[in-house]
C-alpha cells in the first residue's frame, strides 16, 4: 500500500475540552507518524478560506463561527493509505452515527462540534497542509 499524507485538525472543541494529548495518543497508537504540528487560532476569513468548498451549505456560518472560536491544532500525518485510514479512525461526521471506538463517537458532541477534521483525498490533504505549513516545515520520517 502506498504511503500517503493527510491533514488533521484538532478542532476548537478538542482543545477546549483538554483532549489534545489523548487524541494525539490515539492517532500515534493507530500508526500515524507526525510530519508537522502547530497550534493556531483561525480568523473568520481564514476559516472561510479553508472551508470555502462548503460555502453554499446552510450550516456554513455555524461552521465558521465554531472553527474561529478558539485555538485549533493542525497536523500533517503520514501512513500507508493515510486518507482512508484516518477517516476510519475518526468516524462519521455526526458522532451519533460514528462507529464505536472512533474518535468522534467517543468525544464529539454534535455534527458541527465533532472534535477533529480529516482530509477527504490526497489532493485535498496536500492543499490543506500547505494552508497551515510551508513545504520546509513538513518533515518526512519523523515520529
Ligand atoms: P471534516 O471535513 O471536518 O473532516 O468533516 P467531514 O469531511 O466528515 O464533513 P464535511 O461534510 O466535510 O463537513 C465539514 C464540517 O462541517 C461541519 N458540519 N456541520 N449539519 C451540520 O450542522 C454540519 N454538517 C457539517 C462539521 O464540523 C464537519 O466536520
Ligand atoms: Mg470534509
Amino acid at each position: 500500500m502506498a504511503v500517503e499524507r493527510t491533514l488533521a485538525i484538532l478542532k476548537p472543541d478538542c482543545v477546549e475540552k483538554g483532549l489534545v494529548g489523548e487524541v494525539i495518543r490515539r492517532i500515534q497508537d493507530a500508526g500515524f507518524t507526525l510530519c508537522a504540528l502547530r497550534m493556531k487560532r483561525l480568523s473568520v476569513s481564514e476559516a472561510e478560506a479553508f472551508y470555502a468548498v462548503h460555502a453554499k451549505h446552510p450550516w456554513f456560518g455555524k461552521l465558521i463561527h465554531f472553527m474561529s472560536s478558539g485555538a485549533c491544532v493542525p497536523m500533517v500525518l503520514e501512513k500507508d493509505n493515510a486518507v482512508a485510514s484516518f477517516r476510519k479512525l475518526i468516524g462519521a461526521t455526526d458522532p451519533a452515527m460514528a462507529e464505536d471506538g472512533t474518535i468522534r463517537r467517543e468525544f464529539g458532541t454534535s455534527k458541527g462540534e465533532n472534535i477533529i477534521h480529516g482530509s477527504d483525498s490526497v489532493g485535498s490533504g496536500r492543499r490543506e497542509s500547505l494552508f497551515f505549513f510551508s513545504e520546509c516545515e513538513i518533515i518526512a520520517n519523523s515520529a
